[in-house]
């Protein structure tokens, strides 16, 4: 009895020697636990649920592993190590802390414990472009549109899905579209033009999709347009066909010669005559030639500059009046993008002489009628023509000679032939009319001037035939004055009449010497009245 009452003791004591002892360690389990990311400093993490109390000495707790310096303990308590400079970073650590946790009784490790801590994310970063899809890159102007151009993409480290938008209120932000939100795919929306725009500007925003903060960022993408061969050349200066179209009205270049042009080279207004390549960024190199109108050689253009050279002088004015050169320029590369434009060359007379009228004055008759307008005449009845010549033409005609009555009078008008027509049915008898004639030469402008005296004779009166003595002997000279010296050689003609009765008489009456004299003062002082007497009868 005793000695089974020994053996359970022993067995109790042994038990007691055995549990007591190792039940301050046990009792507890592997931790499982998730926490927030970015917990603060002392988060609660878990309670071990071992029998005994570290504070007792018996029983030490000890963490190791990776994460080991995360935790600390409070008691059987485990708790967050953190700091402000140093949170718990899902993004950084990782998802999961593991650490173990030890327990010695007397020094001896009676167990161990798996601590395992899911950190659980936080939204606490925001989307970021990768720097590589966002550097200024190049395409082609002639790009197709609703191709994709290029392709963006952004991360989050929190994983978030990212969408991506234009901000609308860009500068270019009409030339590009995003395919699907998420894909940072940029598609082309309309065509792209080198010579209007060299370089596109947009700007980007990745924005998260799926989190409540909607975290963004945003870049600015460069978009160069590379200048491909689409257009043409063109003569310059170019007139645009209508604002904003890159498609111009080609010049016609004009210039002006005269015989004297001869193996020169022609300035042209527009001038020079030059072309550039519509694909500003190529300018391919040009080649310029005549189409038509290059008169045997007559005009040669430079293939490379456009100069044009007259290599044969005008020698007929009147027959080889313009010149009309079609010319056309093209690229060396491609012949087929080419452009037309007209030359005009105008042959001018030399201009040396100015238009002169063979008189300053011209002598004119109209006989009154009821007839509306007639031609007037001059001495002996003859047509009146005034008539400028000019040297520069080898008959003297100037065909650009435009005549003109000025002030331009109500009852006289010219011809382009110089005839004077008169509106007979106006005039008066007696009335006499001193009309300005001016002849202009409407090329250079120059002019010359001669005033026309216009008697108007009574109907029926003959026009005065007088024309071919008055004329021989006094030319141009005013009629007036005319007369006037007609009847001084009347006077002297009978001074010298007078002169010789009065040697007759002398001859008789050899004493009376003195009395010729005073007669020949006599017929001298009457002169004057003699004139005047013809005054009225002509004005
Ligand atoms: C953990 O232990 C502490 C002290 O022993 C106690 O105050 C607390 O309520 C326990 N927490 C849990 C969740 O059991
Ligand atoms: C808490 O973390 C800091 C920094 O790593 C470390 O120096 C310190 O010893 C840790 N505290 C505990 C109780 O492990
Ligand atoms: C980006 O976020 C800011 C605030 O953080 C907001 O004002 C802005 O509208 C967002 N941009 C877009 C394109 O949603
Ligand atoms: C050519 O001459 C005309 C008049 O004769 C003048 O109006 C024009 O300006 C001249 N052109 C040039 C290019 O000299
Ligand atoms: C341009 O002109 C030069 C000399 O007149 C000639 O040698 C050359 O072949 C021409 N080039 C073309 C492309 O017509
Ligand atoms: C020559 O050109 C001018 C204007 O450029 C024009 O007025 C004139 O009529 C032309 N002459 C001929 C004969 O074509
Ligand atoms: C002056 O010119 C006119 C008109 O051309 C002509 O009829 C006349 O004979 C000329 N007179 C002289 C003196 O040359």
């Amino acid at each position: 009895m005793l000695r089974c009452k020994m053996l359970l003791w022993q067995l109790a004591l042994r038990l007691s020697y055995h549990v007591v002892p190792a039940s301050l360690c046990l009792g507890g389990s592997d931790i499982f636990v998730s926490i927030r990311e970015n917990s603060p400093m002392g988060q609660f993490i878990s309670n071990l649920s071992i029998r005994g109390e570290p504070r007792d000495n018996t029983i030490r707790l000890c963490l190791t592993g990776d994460s080991a310096d995360w935790f600390y303990l409070e008691g059987r308590t485990i708790r967050l190590n953190a700091s402000a400079s140093r949170v718990l970073d899902r993004e950084v650590l990782g998802s999961v802390l593991i650490a173990e946790l030890t327990c010695f009784q007397d020094d001896v490790i009676q167990s161990r414990f798996r601590i395992v801590v899911e950190i659980l994310n936080e939204n606490d970063n925001r989307p970021n472009f990768l720097q590589e899809t966002i550097q200024p890159f190049s395409i082609s102007e002639l790009t197709a549109v609703n191709s994709v151009v290029f392709s963006v993409k952004a991360v989050d480290a929190d994983g978030d899905m990212i969408s991506y938008i234009i901000d609308q209120s860009s500068r270019d932000a009409d030339f590009f579209r995003i395919d699907l939100p998420n894909s940072g795919n940029l598609v082309l929306n309309k065509p792209l033009d080198y010579e209007s725009r060299t370089e596109l500007q947009l700007i980007l925003w990745a924005q998260e999709a799926n989190t409540v903060e909607k975290f963004n960022t945003s870049a600015v993408l460069i978009v160069n347009i590379e200048d491909r061969d689409d257009l043409y050349p063109h003569f310059l200066p170019c007139t645009p066909v209508s604002p904003g179209l890159p498609v111009c009205m080609n010049p016609t270049y004009t210039t002006n010669i005269t015989q004297r042009h001869q193996d020169a080279v022609l300035e042209f207004s527009p001038g020079p005559i030059r072309a550039e390549d519509g694909d500003r960024g190529i300018n391919t190199p040009l080649i310029y030639s005549i189409l038509s109108g290059a008169d045997q050689g007559r005009f040669e253009i430079n293939n490379r500059t456009g100069e044009i050279r007259i290599t044969r002088a005008v020698n007929d004015r009147r027959r080889e009046t313009n010149f009309t050169l079609s010319i056309m320029v093209c690229q060396e590369d491609d012949r087929l993008k080419y452009s037309v434009a007209l030359v005009l060359v105008r042959v001018l007379a030399p201009n040396a002489f100015p238009p002169v009228f063979n008189s300053s004055t011209f002598k004119g008759f109209i006989v009154q009628s009821s007839s509306p307008a007639s031609i007037v005449s001059t001495y002996g009845n003859q047509v009146l023509l005034i008539q400028a010549t000019d040297t520069d033409f080898s008959n003297g005609r100037n065909p650009n000679i435009h005549y003109s009555i000025q002030p331009s009078s109500g009852l006289y008008q010219i011809t382009q032939g110089g005839v004077l027509i008169a509106r007979t049915d106006q005039l008066h008898a007696f009335d006499r009319h001193i009309l300005q004639v001016v002849a202009r030469d409407e090329e250079s402008g120059e002019e010359a001037s001669a005033s026309v005296d216009v008697e108007v004779l009574q109907r029926g009166q003959a026009v005065p035939d007088g024309a071919f003595r008055e004329q021989q002997y006094f030319g141009d000279v005013d009629r007036r004055l005319a007369g006037g010296i007609a009847a001084s050689m009347l006077l002297l003609f009978l001074s010298a009449v007078l002169c010789l009765l009065l040697r007759m008489l002398k001859r008789r009456r050899r004493q009376r010497h003195e009395h010729e004299h005073d007669h020949e003062h006599a017929a001298v002082g009457k002169h004057p009245n003699v004139v005047r007497t013809e005054t009225p009868s002509l004005s």
